[in-house]
Protein backbone atom coordinates (compact mmCIF):
# COMPACT_ATOMS: atom_id res chain seq x y z
CA UNK A 1 0.00 0.00 0.00
CA UNK A 2 1.02 3.29 -0.45
CA UNK A 3 3.30 5.16 2.14
CA UNK A 4 1.37 8.09 3.17
CA UNK A 5 -1.99 10.18 2.04
CA UNK A 6 -0.42 12.54 -0.41
CA UNK A 7 0.94 9.30 -2.40
CA UNK A 8 -2.46 8.02 -2.75
CA UNK A 9 -4.11 11.23 -3.86
CA UNK A 10 -0.58 11.31 -5.93
CA UNK A 11 -1.51 8.11 -7.70
CA UNK A 12 -5.01 8.96 -7.84
CA UNK A 13 -4.27 12.18 -10.11
CA UNK A 14 -2.45 9.76 -12.42
CA UNK A 15 -4.83 7.35 -12.73
CA UNK A 16 -7.98 9.80 -13.20
CA UNK A 17 -5.59 11.54 -16.34
CA UNK A 18 -4.77 7.95 -17.71
CA UNK A 19 -8.10 6.75 -17.54
CA UNK A 20 -9.75 9.98 -19.48
CA UNK A 21 -7.37 9.46 -21.92
CA UNK A 22 -7.91 6.07 -22.71
CA UNK A 23 -11.23 4.84 -21.21
CA UNK A 24 -10.43 1.41 -22.11
CA UNK A 25 -7.20 1.07 -19.49
CA UNK A 26 -8.44 0.27 -16.11
CA UNK A 27 -4.84 1.11 -14.34
CA UNK A 28 -7.16 0.58 -10.97
CA UNK A 29 -6.31 -3.09 -11.01
CA UNK A 30 -2.88 -2.34 -10.86
CA UNK A 31 -0.27 -2.77 -7.60
CA UNK A 32 -0.36 0.54 -5.73
CA UNK A 33 3.61 0.15 -4.86
CA UNK A 34 4.48 -0.91 -8.17
CA UNK A 35 2.90 2.20 -9.84
CA UNK A 36 4.49 4.68 -6.93
CA UNK A 37 8.36 3.26 -8.04
CA UNK A 38 8.01 3.26 -12.02
CA UNK A 39 6.67 7.32 -11.15
CA UNK A 40 9.40 8.04 -9.66
CA UNK A 41 11.68 6.43 -11.99
CA UNK A 42 9.76 8.67 -14.95
CA UNK A 43 10.33 11.85 -12.30
CA UNK A 44 14.06 11.44 -12.46
CA UNK A 45 14.36 10.12 -15.71
CA UNK A 46 12.64 13.40 -16.92
CA UNK A 47 14.61 14.95 -13.96
CA UNK A 48 11.59 16.46 -11.80
CA UNK A 49 12.03 17.13 -8.12
CA UNK A 50 8.75 17.96 -7.47
CA UNK A 51 5.22 15.34 -8.17
CA UNK A 52 3.16 18.74 -8.87
CA UNK A 53 6.01 19.48 -11.59
CA UNK A 54 5.96 15.95 -13.05
CA UNK A 55 2.44 15.67 -12.92
CA UNK A 56 2.07 19.39 -14.83
CA UNK A 57 4.61 17.61 -17.16
CA UNK A 58 2.41 14.36 -17.54
CA UNK A 59 -0.91 15.96 -18.28
CA UNK A 60 0.01 17.80 -21.01
CA UNK A 61 2.18 15.20 -22.39
CA UNK A 62 0.68 12.24 -24.91
CA UNK A 63 4.28 10.72 -25.44
CA UNK A 64 4.53 10.86 -21.74
CA UNK A 65 1.63 8.91 -21.18
CA UNK A 66 1.76 6.54 -23.98
CA UNK A 67 5.22 5.50 -22.33
CA UNK A 68 3.99 5.10 -18.75
CA UNK A 69 0.73 3.92 -19.84
CA UNK A 70 3.57 0.61 -21.48
CA UNK A 71 5.74 0.28 -18.89
CA UNK A 72 2.81 -0.39 -16.22
CA UNK A 73 1.54 -3.33 -18.96
CA UNK A 74 5.31 -4.29 -19.48
CA UNK A 75 6.24 -6.84 -21.62
CA UNK A 76 9.67 -7.93 -20.32
CA UNK A 77 10.82 -10.88 -21.18
CA UNK A 78 13.92 -13.57 -21.27
CA UNK A 79 14.41 -17.24 -22.72
CA UNK A 80 14.82 -19.27 -19.98
CA UNK A 81 14.08 -16.43 -17.77
CA UNK A 82 14.00 -18.21 -14.25
CA UNK A 83 17.10 -20.55 -14.28
CA UNK A 84 15.98 -23.00 -11.18
CA UNK A 85 12.10 -22.96 -12.68
CA UNK A 86 13.04 -23.91 -16.00
CA UNK A 87 15.64 -26.60 -14.74
CA UNK A 88 13.39 -27.98 -12.17
CA UNK A 89 10.76 -27.96 -15.86
CA UNK A 90 13.43 -29.79 -18.34
CA UNK A 91 14.48 -32.05 -15.66
CA UNK A 92 11.45 -33.06 -13.29
CA UNK A 93 7.87 -31.73 -14.66
CA UNK A 94 8.25 -32.33 -18.84
CA UNK A 95 9.35 -36.33 -18.36
CA UNK A 96 6.14 -36.68 -15.63
CA UNK A 97 4.02 -34.65 -18.07
CA UNK A 98 4.86 -37.15 -21.05
CA UNK A 99 4.79 -40.04 -18.86
CA UNK A 100 1.24 -39.19 -17.76
CA UNK A 101 0.21 -38.50 -21.26
CA UNK A 102 1.90 -42.15 -22.68
CA UNK A 103 -0.20 -43.60 -19.91
CA UNK A 104 -3.44 -42.48 -20.96
CA UNK A 105 -2.73 -43.05 -24.23
CA UNK A 106 -2.86 -39.06 -25.00
CA UNK A 107 -1.44 -37.76 -28.65
CA UNK A 108 -1.30 -34.17 -27.63
CA UNK A 109 0.22 -32.60 -24.55
CA UNK A 110 -1.14 -29.10 -24.01
CA UNK A 111 0.34 -26.35 -22.73
CA UNK A 112 -0.85 -22.48 -22.51
CA UNK A 113 1.89 -19.80 -21.46
CA UNK A 114 -0.70 -16.92 -20.97
CA UNK A 115 1.07 -14.22 -20.91
CA UNK A 116 3.42 -14.60 -22.82
CA UNK A 117 5.05 -11.09 -24.22
CA UNK A 118 6.92 -11.50 -27.08
CA UNK A 119 7.24 -15.24 -27.28
CA UNK A 120 10.31 -15.80 -24.76
CA UNK A 121 8.34 -17.76 -22.81
CA UNK A 122 6.39 -20.16 -25.12
CA UNK A 123 9.81 -21.20 -27.30
CA UNK A 124 11.74 -21.69 -24.26
CA UNK A 125 9.22 -24.57 -23.55
CA UNK A 126 8.89 -25.16 -26.84
CA UNK A 127 12.51 -26.03 -26.85
CA UNK A 128 12.45 -28.27 -24.07
CA UNK A 129 9.32 -30.43 -24.88
CA UNK A 130 10.82 -30.77 -29.01
CA UNK A 131 14.23 -32.32 -27.36
CA UNK A 132 12.38 -34.55 -24.55
CA UNK A 133 9.68 -35.92 -27.26
CA UNK A 134 12.96 -36.41 -29.29
CA UNK A 135 14.43 -38.90 -27.36
CA UNK A 136 11.78 -41.23 -27.09
CA UNK A 137 10.13 -43.30 -29.26
CA UNK A 138 6.11 -42.11 -28.88
CA UNK A 139 3.23 -40.92 -30.86
CA UNK A 140 2.38 -37.96 -28.67
CA UNK A 141 2.94 -34.25 -30.11
CA UNK A 142 2.92 -30.76 -27.61
CA UNK A 143 0.37 -27.51 -28.56
CA UNK A 144 1.45 -24.40 -26.81
CA UNK A 145 -1.65 -21.93 -26.53
CA UNK A 146 0.57 -18.59 -26.44
CA UNK A 147 -1.58 -15.33 -25.22
CA UNK A 148 -1.24 -12.23 -24.14
CA UNK A 149 -3.55 -9.38 -23.80
CA UNK A 150 -1.05 -6.76 -26.08
CA UNK A 151 -1.56 -7.70 -29.50
CA UNK A 152 1.39 -5.76 -30.69
CA UNK A 153 3.49 -8.11 -27.86
CA UNK A 154 1.96 -10.99 -30.13
CA UNK A 155 2.63 -9.95 -33.72
CA UNK A 156 6.85 -9.47 -32.50
CA UNK A 157 6.05 -12.66 -31.26
CA UNK A 158 5.14 -14.87 -34.13
CA UNK A 159 8.25 -13.08 -36.20
CA UNK A 160 10.77 -14.41 -33.28
CA UNK A 161 13.60 -12.38 -34.05
CA UNK A 162 15.65 -11.85 -30.89
CA UNK A 163 18.18 -9.83 -29.62
CA UNK A 164 21.33 -10.92 -27.86
CA UNK A 165 20.20 -9.82 -24.63
CA UNK A 166 17.15 -11.68 -24.79
CA UNK A 167 18.80 -15.01 -25.48
CA UNK A 168 21.52 -14.18 -22.88
CA UNK A 169 20.65 -17.90 -21.12
CA UNK A 170 20.27 -20.23 -24.11
CA UNK A 171 23.11 -22.60 -23.97
CA UNK A 172 24.98 -22.62 -27.66
CA UNK A 173 24.18 -25.64 -28.59
CA UNK A 174 20.33 -24.79 -28.12
CA UNK A 175 21.19 -21.24 -30.29
CA UNK A 176 22.38 -23.96 -32.96
CA UNK A 177 20.13 -26.28 -33.14
CA UNK A 178 16.78 -23.62 -33.17
CA UNK A 179 17.99 -20.51 -34.23
CA UNK A 180 19.65 -18.58 -37.31
CA UNK A 181 21.89 -15.79 -36.63
CA UNK A 182 21.81 -12.99 -38.70
CA UNK A 183 23.96 -10.40 -37.17
CA UNK A 184 22.68 -9.57 -33.85
CA UNK A 185 19.53 -11.17 -34.19
CA UNK A 186 18.87 -14.81 -33.64
CA UNK A 187 15.75 -16.16 -35.41
CA UNK A 188 13.90 -18.93 -34.35
CA UNK A 189 13.50 -22.17 -36.58
CA UNK A 190 10.32 -22.96 -37.95
CA UNK A 191 9.76 -26.33 -36.42
CA UNK A 192 9.02 -24.91 -32.99
CA UNK A 193 6.52 -22.14 -34.63
CA UNK A 194 4.62 -25.09 -35.79
CA UNK A 195 4.33 -26.08 -32.38
CA UNK A 196 2.65 -22.58 -30.69
CA UNK A 197 -0.47 -20.89 -31.57
CA UNK A 198 -0.18 -17.59 -30.47
CA UNK A 199 -3.66 -15.08 -29.87
CA UNK A 200 -4.70 -12.25 -27.80
CA UNK A 201 -6.51 -13.24 -24.48
CA UNK A 202 -6.77 -11.60 -21.47
CA UNK A 203 -6.68 -13.16 -18.23
CA UNK A 204 -9.40 -11.13 -17.15
CA UNK A 205 -11.79 -11.72 -19.41
CA UNK A 206 -14.75 -12.80 -17.70
CA UNK A 207 -16.86 -14.56 -21.05
CA UNK A 208 -14.12 -16.79 -21.48
CA UNK A 209 -12.28 -19.29 -18.83
CA UNK A 210 -9.68 -20.06 -21.07
CA UNK A 211 -8.48 -18.92 -24.67
CA UNK A 212 -10.93 -19.47 -27.12
CA UNK A 213 -8.78 -20.53 -29.10
CA UNK A 214 -7.67 -23.38 -27.11
CA UNK A 215 -11.44 -24.27 -27.24
CA UNK A 216 -11.17 -26.28 -23.95
CA UNK A 217 -9.12 -26.26 -21.26
CA UNK A 218 -7.43 -29.14 -20.10
CA UNK A 219 -3.95 -28.08 -20.02
CA UNK A 220 -0.59 -29.76 -18.79
CA UNK A 221 1.05 -27.26 -17.84
CA UNK A 222 0.15 -23.70 -17.62
CA UNK A 223 2.93 -20.35 -17.32
CA UNK A 224 1.68 -17.49 -15.33
CA UNK A 225 4.65 -15.71 -14.66
CA UNK A 226 5.83 -12.23 -13.82
CA UNK A 227 2.32 -11.31 -14.21
CA UNK A 228 0.78 -11.27 -10.95
CA UNK A 229 2.79 -8.65 -8.84
CA UNK A 230 1.54 -5.95 -11.54
CA UNK A 231 -1.83 -6.38 -9.70
CA UNK A 232 -3.89 -6.25 -6.51
CA UNK A 233 -3.80 -8.99 -4.40
CA UNK A 234 -7.96 -9.65 -4.67
CA UNK A 235 -7.04 -9.21 -8.97
CA UNK A 236 -4.27 -12.38 -8.07
CA UNK A 237 -6.68 -14.61 -6.44
CA UNK A 238 -8.64 -14.29 -9.47
CA UNK A 239 -5.49 -14.64 -12.32
CA UNK A 240 -4.60 -17.68 -9.84
CA UNK A 241 -8.16 -19.43 -10.05
CA UNK A 242 -8.77 -19.36 -13.42
CA UNK A 243 -5.43 -20.42 -14.41
CA UNK A 244 -4.91 -23.14 -12.21
CA UNK A 245 -8.88 -23.94 -12.94
CA UNK A 246 -8.05 -24.56 -16.59
CA UNK A 247 -5.15 -27.21 -15.93
CA UNK A 248 -6.26 -31.43 -16.01
CA UNK A 249 -5.86 -33.48 -12.52
CA UNK A 250 -1.90 -33.52 -13.09
CA UNK A 251 -1.87 -30.55 -14.32
CA UNK A 252 1.04 -27.81 -13.21
CA UNK A 253 1.21 -24.13 -12.22
CA UNK A 254 4.24 -22.28 -13.05
CA UNK A 255 4.72 -18.53 -11.92
CA UNK A 256 7.80 -15.83 -11.49
CA UNK A 257 10.40 -16.17 -8.86
CA UNK A 258 9.18 -13.17 -6.72
CA UNK A 259 5.41 -14.29 -6.80
CA UNK A 260 5.85 -17.48 -5.46
CA UNK A 261 4.51 -16.38 -2.07
CA UNK A 262 0.86 -15.32 -3.82
CA UNK A 263 0.60 -18.70 -4.79
CA UNK A 264 2.13 -20.63 -1.75
CA UNK A 265 -1.09 -19.75 0.35
CA UNK A 266 -3.62 -21.71 -2.17
CA UNK A 267 -1.31 -24.50 -3.70
CA UNK A 268 1.74 -26.99 -2.93
CA UNK A 269 5.08 -26.43 -4.47
CA UNK A 270 6.50 -29.39 -6.22
CA UNK A 271 10.02 -28.32 -5.37
CA UNK A 272 11.82 -26.02 -3.12
CA UNK A 273 11.76 -22.49 -4.66
CA UNK A 274 10.71 -23.88 -8.24
CA UNK A 275 7.52 -21.43 -8.20
CA UNK A 276 6.05 -24.66 -9.57
CA UNK A 277 2.82 -25.69 -8.36
CA UNK A 278 0.56 -28.61 -8.12
C1 LIG B 1 6.70 -8.97 -17.61
S1 LIG B 1 5.87 -9.75 -18.93
C2 LIG B 1 6.11 -11.44 -18.46
C3 LIG B 1 6.42 -12.31 -19.66
C4 LIG B 1 6.72 -13.77 -19.32
N1 LIG B 1 5.57 -14.43 -18.76
C5 LIG B 1 7.90 -13.91 -18.40
O1 LIG B 1 7.76 -14.45 -17.31
O2 LIG B 1 9.00 -13.49 -18.79
C6 LIG B 1 4.17 -9.48 -18.48
C7 LIG B 1 3.22 -9.73 -19.65
O3 LIG B 1 1.92 -9.89 -19.11
C8 LIG B 1 1.00 -9.36 -20.04
N2 LIG B 1 -0.25 -9.15 -19.30
C9 LIG B 1 -0.45 -8.28 -18.29
N3 LIG B 1 -1.72 -8.39 -17.85
C10 LIG B 1 -2.31 -9.36 -18.58
C11 LIG B 1 -3.61 -9.93 -18.61
N4 LIG B 1 -4.56 -9.48 -17.78
N5 LIG B 1 -3.89 -10.89 -19.51
C12 LIG B 1 -2.94 -11.32 -20.38
N6 LIG B 1 -1.69 -10.82 -20.42
C13 LIG B 1 -1.37 -9.86 -19.53
C14 LIG B 1 1.66 -8.09 -20.53
O4 LIG B 1 1.11 -7.66 -21.75
C15 LIG B 1 3.12 -8.56 -20.65
O5 LIG B 1 3.40 -9.02 -21.93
Amino acid sequence: MPKNKLEVEQIDQIFNALSNSDKRFNVTIYEKRFIISLLQARMGVNKFGQFNDYFSFFKCNDEEQQLVKGLIQNNYSLFFRNSLTFTVLEHVVIPSIIQYACQGNRKEIRIWSSACAIGQEPYSLAILFAEALRKIDVDLVFRIFATDKNGLNLEAARVGHYSYADVQNVTLNRLNSWFTQKGDTYMICDELKRNIDFSVYDILDSDYSCPPASIFGDFDLVMGANLLFYYEPDIQRIMIDKLTKSMNLSGFFVTGEVERDMVLKHKNEVYPFSAIFK
